[in-house]
């Protein structure tokens, strides 16, 4: 019997960073996906295969005794393992489709689809369970993410999340078809990995040396989204925007969100360089993910589509990206 489930990758559209520190960001899956399988073996280990290599280690051992991009998968099988005594052995598989470490959520959409797969073995988990599991399972590599990630990949389409008292909250009414981004948002991979751990520590550094700066731009990025809570956003903001379907207000405002990330320095000049190189076709382009290396979004009309391949820099990758309305899918084979 074969467990399998799968997640999609996200860009940020608004939010990134300040979403850390308790504002709101605005997210979207896109239609790239990470696939786990999950198997009962007999060989009392937990062997996992992905991309980045394979490991296999005896059944009682812990996830802090493995290599951390195993972490997760490990941690999972072991809290099953624990709640199951007779499992003997598993044997998870990841394949996936989304680039690593480029800020499009690989690790959350693995962590996502893992806890589906690897549970999934013995029930269903329901949407609540998945992500009480992958927020945990995540903590294992990244302890200080907001874990908005991670909502994303489960809910899939686009959803507002942000910190509520203690708990983190996202906005389901956000989901709806109805914000729909009518234009191409392209993504363009600087082929830099980057460290959102580091990004994340340097943003609050910023955020201690520059308290009242910091806490303007936080009210400037909610500004920008608008309020998914009074049915789905304040005047003017974002996501009225997406409602009514004006994508060059929408893309003024990824450009003014992109000026609030250079102000908190997760810019440079390669990422420069790729947002004026898109400058004549794009109706606004803004890094997505922590920054320093990544990927960034640019929003792009049908008929400007066929030019961006000439205007970027040879070195890098791009892909057209459409929002994924699926979260996480599983299923079982038998
Ligand atoms: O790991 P990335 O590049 O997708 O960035 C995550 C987004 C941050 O806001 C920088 C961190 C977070 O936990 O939300």
């Amino acid at each position: 019997m074969k467990s399998i489930a799968s997640a999609p990758a996200k860009i940020i559209l608004f939010g990134e960073h300040f979403v850390v520190h308790g504002t709101m960001a605005l997210l979207a899956a896109i239609d790239k996906r990470v696939t786990v399988t999950s198997t009962f073996t007999e060989n009392k280990t937990i062997k996992v295969n992905s991309e980045l290599g394979t490991i296999e280690v005896p059944i009682s051992s812990s996830h802090e005794e493995v290599e951390s991009e195993f972490r997760p998968f490990v941690y999972l099988a072991n809290k099953m393992i624990a709640s199951n005594q007779n499992v003997n052995g598993l044997e998870i598989t990841i394949n996936s489709d989304i680039p690593v470490g480029v800020g499009l959520g690989s690790s959350s959409a693995c962590c996502v689809a893992a806890a589906s797969s690897i549970f999934g073995l013995f029930k269903e988990l329901s949407d609540s369970e998945i992500l009480k599991m992958s927020i945990e399972a995540e903590k294992t590599i990244f302890p200080d993410l907001s874990g908005a990630d991670l909502y994303v990949c489960a809910a899939g389409g686009i959803i507002g999340c942000e910190e509520d008292g203690d708990s983190f909250v996202y906005h389901s009414s956000t989901t709806s078809v109805s914000y729909e981004i009518s234009a191409n948002l392209v993504i363009v991979n600087s082929m830099i990995q980057h460290s959102t751990k580091r990004s994340v520590e340097k943003v609050r550094r910023f955020k201690e040396n520059n308290e009242k700066r910091f806490s303007e731009l936080c009210d400037l990025v909610t500004k920008l989204i608008g309020d998914p809570k009074d049915g789905g956003g304040g005047p003017g903001g974002a996501l009225d925007n997406m409602k009514n379907n004006d994508i060059a207000a929408l893309g003024l405002k990824m450009t003014e969100n992109q000026k609030y990330l250079e102000e908190i320095q997760v810019s440079n000049d390669t990422l420069r360089d790729m947002i004026s190189s898109l400058k004549e076709i794009s109706l606004g382009t803004k890094i997505t993910g922590a920054g320093d290396g990544g990927c960034i979004i640019a929003l792009v009309e049908d008929k400007n589509l066929d030019k961006v391949p000439a205007l970027l820099p040879k070195d890098k990758e791009y892909f057209s990206a459409k929002i994924d309305t699926r979260g996480v899918v599983w299923k079982i084979e038998k």
